[in-house]
């Protein structure tokens, strides 16, 4: 579960002009379920992914996973094993492959064995329709296939949280619902608690709930 009690962020842009992207936001968030974070460009979206996925910690107000501080967490542990984060620009190495790619967050990890590691890769690999691309390079990959790297790369630590900052942006719709329809699917699976910025319907039609923002606030819950 995520408890998250009066977030305040606040931007300070040349020591002068201040800018409050998160305006003392409270919520809770049930493990295994699914949440939209919808509200128009600019209320505070990314800024509220960043802070969960740990890639923020310049921010005022207690975030709890599992009734621990997330500043108590390891950090490397926490980016790794507690959340697997996915962009909209899917963020792949391109001098790697699709299978390092994949393996990147437990590359200096210890928290699986080499043989279970291989299961799971191979696992994702079949999931996500990727086998005979594990080998190519990102240059060599569409849109939807490179999404899909990216996802595997979010799961391939087995997270507890899976964080999406509009994960079906830059792909055509047909594509953006096959991932939408994987997202789901894995959630359903893995018991994966799956929190997604975005403005497609098909995917915010199909949460558990939506949290609107609006001016860094929360306005209908
Ligand atoms: N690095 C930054 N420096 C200064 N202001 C920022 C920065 N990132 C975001 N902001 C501002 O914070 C507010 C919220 O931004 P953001 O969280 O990116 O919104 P959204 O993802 O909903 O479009 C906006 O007013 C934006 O201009
Ligand atoms: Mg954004």
């Amino acid at each position: 579960m995520i408890k998250a009690e009066n977030l305040n962020k606040t931007y300070v842009m040349n020591k002068k002009v201040k800018v409050k992207a998160l305006d003392d936001i409270s919520f809770t968030i049930k493990e295994g379920s699914t949440i939209a974070i919808v509200g128009p460009s600019g209320s505070g979206k990314s800024t509220m992914l960043n802070i969960l996925g740990g890639l923020d910690t310049e921010y005022k107000g207690s975030l709890l996973v599992d009734g621990k501080d997330i500043k108590d967490y390891d950090t490397n542990y926490y980016r790794r094993n507690i959340v697997g984060t996915i962009f909209q620009q899917f963020n792949l190495v391109s001098s790697l492959t699709v299978a390092e790619n994949i393996l990147l967050p437990i590359t200096f990890g210890k928290q699986l064995g080499k043989g279970r590691v291989n299961d799971r890769l191979e696992y994702l690999l079949g999931k996500l329709g990727l086998k005979e691309r594990a080998d190519h390079k990102p240059t060599e990959l569409s849109g939807g296939q490179s999404q899909r790297v990216a996802i595997a790369r979010a799961l391939i630590a087995k997270p507890k949280i899976i964080l999406a900052d509009e994960p079906t942006g830059n792909l055509d719709s047909k594509t953006g619902g096959e991932i939408v329809d994987l997202l789901f699917e894995l959630n359903k699976e893995e018991g994966t608690t799956l929190i997604i910025v975005t403005h497609d319907p098909e995917l915010f039609n199909n949460v558990d709930r939506k949290i609107h923002l609006r001016d860094g606030k929360i306005i209908q819950e």
